[in-house]
């Protein structure tokens, strides 16, 4: 057939390697398999080719699939080298599968084919962390720990409070992920090279065969677009970041001893017999950069390409590919790694009040007990110079109000805001680290997750 022809011209040339994709297409060859599979269907039920023919290479399609993409023929990439495994079976016949379509419309669908199924696994891996960060954090609604801010003592938090703003985080990313799912699971099929095509085929039909949710109508944005390659990868990149920032935490959490990693997330020094240390956190952090390299590699490829498609966009493909697998790892990681975690309790209740971290929450009392907040504030100031107990905070009130703190508030309600299991237990507006607010955000979250 003619087209076996075209292929031989080009078949030799030093360029050869150069222009193949076959290696990054193994990726897409289930789906190249599924998409040649809904178009010789639809093809047949069109009248476009004979029921017989149709038969034939589906016959071929099944044996081609079963012996895998290792047994290809050459080709310049999947879609050429499974056409011509095809005709090796059928005979000139099998020629006739590339009826009404380019390789265009074809690899466009194939991407968005396997994209799909490597976002939901994605969402799962989103969702199974969630869970696993809902299901920790139950166990430590009441394990007091620092908070930070330029991290620097802020103010005390609860394990189970930090790990829920990272749950909450990660739910958006979920959503993101969601988002991209329905931009991608449309059909490009049947936009041939990009103008379209003379035979009578049915578009709505293919899309259905592959599961598709509808088409992407106008045939040169269908055959050329990738932005749902950029879309999936962005979304991908947000979650790696919202990841690195949690590694991030750990590490600085293992540093001072307020986490202890499990031997398996953790690793040794070759030289340094008593090292433990939060590698696999460290390749957490840097998948964000990863999947920074792989939003950029998009966008720097795709910029300024015309209509309709150019070879370029072969290469932007494996960026989607390189960014779902390192972030689907990095996921799976964080997951395992918050799991197998021991929160050293005591420690961490101890160092939850360090810097006098219950400041805030003793300003807060003098002002509820009627001093201007920005008076509260100077008069805890002037404390933290002294010291963080409530001797300090009397010898403020003297100094910056002229009377003895007992005269604002009683000074053992001042001891309780000093203490950071107290301190926690009073911040119990809606979202906040008191052990009833976590549980109530808890228990929303799970149904959301069920549902
Ligand atoms: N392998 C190519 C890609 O990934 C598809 C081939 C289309 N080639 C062409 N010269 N029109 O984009």
């Amino acid at each position: 057939s003619s087209d076996v022809v075209r292929r031989d011209r080009f078949s030799g040339g030093p360029a050869r390697e150069f222009l193949s994709s076959m290696d990054a297409d193994r990726r897409i060859f289930a789906a190249d398999i599924a998409v040649d599979r809904a178009h010789v269907v639809m093809l047949a039920e069109q009248d476009v080719i004979e029921d017989e023919v149709a038969g034939e290479i589906l016959a071929a399609l099944d044996e081609i699939e079963a012996a895998g993409h290792e047994a290809l023929p050459e080709g310049e990439d999947v879609h050429a080298a499974i056409e011509t495994a095809v005709i090796e079976r059928v005979g000139p016949e099998g020629g006739k599968m590339h009826t009404a379509r380019s390789r265009n419309d074809e690899v466009a669908t194939c991407i968005r084919y396997r994209l799909r199924e490597d976002l939901l696994d994605a969402v799962a891996a989103t969702v199974a962390l969630r869970e696993q960060l809902l299901s920790t954090a139950s166990e430590h609604t009441r394990t007091v720990m620092p908070g930070y801010t330029h991290l620097q003592p802020a103010q005390p938090t609860t394990v189970a409070h930090w790990l829920c703003s990272y749950e909450q985080a990660i739910a958006r990313d979920t959503e993101r992920l969601l988002d991209a799912y329905e931009r991608v699971n449309r059909s490009p099929l049947g936009a041939a090279a990009f103008a379209g095509t003379t035979f009578d085929i049915d578009r709505e039909r293919t899309a259905e065969l592959l599961g598709f949710e509808g088409i992407v109508e106008n045939s040169m944005d269908a055959s050329s677009t990738r932005d749902f390659l950029l879309e999936s990868v962005t979304a991908l990149a947000a979650h790696a970041t919202t990841l690195s920032g949690l590694a991030e935490d750990v590490i600085v959490f293992a540093n001072r001893g307020f986490v202890e990693l499990s031997d398996e997330y953790a690793s040794t020094s070759s030289i340094m017999p008593q090292k433990k240390n939060p590698d696999t956190l460290e390749l957490v952090r840097a998948t964000a950069g990863e999947a920074a390299a792989g939003v950029n590699g998009l966008l720097t490829t795709l910029k300024g390409l015309p209509r309709a498609y150019n070879r370029d966009l072969q290469s932007a493909t494996p960026y989607a590919w390189e960014t779902v697998d390192a972030v689907l790892d990095a996921t799976d990681v964080v997951g395992g790694a918050v799991a197998t975690a021991e929160w050293p309790e005591e420690f961490l209740a101890e160092a939850a009040g360090e810097g006098f971290s219950t400041a805030t929450g003793v300003a807060d009392l003098l002002a509820a007990n009627g001093l201007p907040f920005r008076t509260a504030h100077e008069v805890v100031a002037v404390a933290s110079e002294r010291g963080a107990d409530r001797d300090a905070v009397d010898a403020a009130a003297r100094e910056v109000l002229d009377s003895p703190l007992a005269e604002y508030v009683d000074p053992d309600a001042v001891e309780a805001a000093l203490d950071p299991t107290e301190s926690v237990a009073s911040r119990d507006s809606v979202g906040g680290p008191a052990p009833a607010a976590v549980e109530a955000y808890l228990g929303d979250a799970e149904d959301q997750l069920a549902a």
